[in-house]
């Protein structure tokens, strides 16, 4: 039986195909290529694996081409998403389609045709809103939540913000919920701040690859708010482990949600990625700063600690780290 990654062109799909094909696993990928960047991650993992994937270029909103893909599959990576809360913002009813409905085309294909199969789901930290109601402190030129230390668990109340929130956050409680009722085996992840190889980020999201991108090429980045946010953040082979420990447990841990990311060892803010990048490149970042945007939050940090708990996972990659690879991945692939 084979393994679907719908959104498997995108950053985190060609890098969760890459590893599944390393190890021999017969992968479909389903992608409408609507990403920048993404026919360039297909063409990259057709030249490495020699064709030996299929690839579906199907919309996910298209509920027949959804269920002629789901059949016989063993596990369904579902990524496939709109990404961006300022797209959402500016089209809410595509947003929706997309993430709520194209999500819940997935879950009824699966229902339908293989009832058995493991259901992945990538959802978000966006999930919890922006957390006003816990006071925020700042030190170092960076915010933190004094009353978090351990960052954002998963009994955190959700609070939906942003189209992009709402859709993301509707496809997370179906997810969960389609465990409940039809007996799926379905595992969610809220995620923070990936990053890696492959992440073709812009201005509205991926921002790490993007402050590195624009870093790279002399671009000035406008930081939207005064740079003091901070995410955990989290490389992409971790979030991909904890893919594979979730997939191996899914019949013990179905329908439970798991917040991913750095964790309390791996915050950055915007301003330390610049620093970063400064003494990297040895030269001046161009940085201007504009409003704040809808729903960002101040800070965000997984508490991760149920992840480690429950799938005995944890980040192996620190930030210096991965961020040298992912500059290192940039700059061979400008
Ligand atoms: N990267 C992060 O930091 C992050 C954080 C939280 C959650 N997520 C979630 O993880 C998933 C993957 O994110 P990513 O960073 O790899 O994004 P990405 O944009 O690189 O990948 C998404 C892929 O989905 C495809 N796609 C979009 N709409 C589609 C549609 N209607 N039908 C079929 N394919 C479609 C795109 O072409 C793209 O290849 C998404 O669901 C996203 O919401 C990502």
């Amino acid at each position: 039986m084979k393994i679907l990654i719908t959104g498997g062109a995108g950053f985190i799909g060609v890098n969760l195909a890459e590893f599944l094909l390393g190890k021999g696993e017969a992968v479909i990928i389903l992608d409408n290529l609507s990403r920048p960047g993404s026919e360039h991650n297909l063409a990259w993992l057709k030249k490495r694996f020699s064709r030996k994937f299929d690839f579906i270029q199907a919309d996910i909103r298209n509920f027949r081409s959804v269920s002629e893909a789901i059949t016989d599959i063993s596990t369904v990576y579902h990524l496939a998403a709109q990404v961006a809360v300022t797209s959402s913002v500016s089209d809410p009813q595509t947003d929706f389609q997309i993430n709520a409905a194209g999500t819940l085309n997935i879950l009824e294909a699966v229902r339908k045709n293989c009832p058995e199969a493991v259901v992945i789901f990538a959802s978000t930290n966006k999930v919890y809103g922006e957390l006003t109601h816990l006071a925020i402190s700042e030190k170092n030129n960076r915010y933190f939540i004094p009353k978090l230390p351990e960052g954002v668990s998963e009994k955190t109340n959700l609070d939906f913000h942003s189209p992009y929130g709402c859709s993301k956050g509707a496809a997370d409680q179906y997810v969960r919920d389609y465990s409940r009722i039809y007996g799926l085996k379905t595992v969610i992840f809220r995620q923070s701040c990936i990053y890696g190889p492959h992440q073709f980020g812009n201005e509205d999201q991926g921002w790490v690859a993007y402050l590195t991108l624009c870093a790279l090429q002399n671009k000035e980045i406008t930081i939207y708010g005064d740079g003091k946010q901070v995410r955990d953040i989290l490389f992409v082979d971790d979030l991909i482990s904890a893919f594979e420990l979730a997939r191996d447990r899914a019949g013990k841990i179905s329908g439970n949600i798991y917040n991913v990311g750095g964790g309390k060892e791996n915050v950055l803010s915007l301003l330390e990625l610049i620093a970063w990048l400064e003494k990297e490149l040895k030269r001046e970042i161009k940085h201007k700063f504009d409003a704040w945007r809808p729903g960002d939050q101040r800070v965000y940090v997984s508490d991760i600690r149920k992840a480690k708990e429950g799938l005995g996972w944890k980040p192996s990659v620190s930030k210096k780290e991965g961020l040298k690879k992912l500059l290192f991945w940039l700059r061979k692939n400008l």
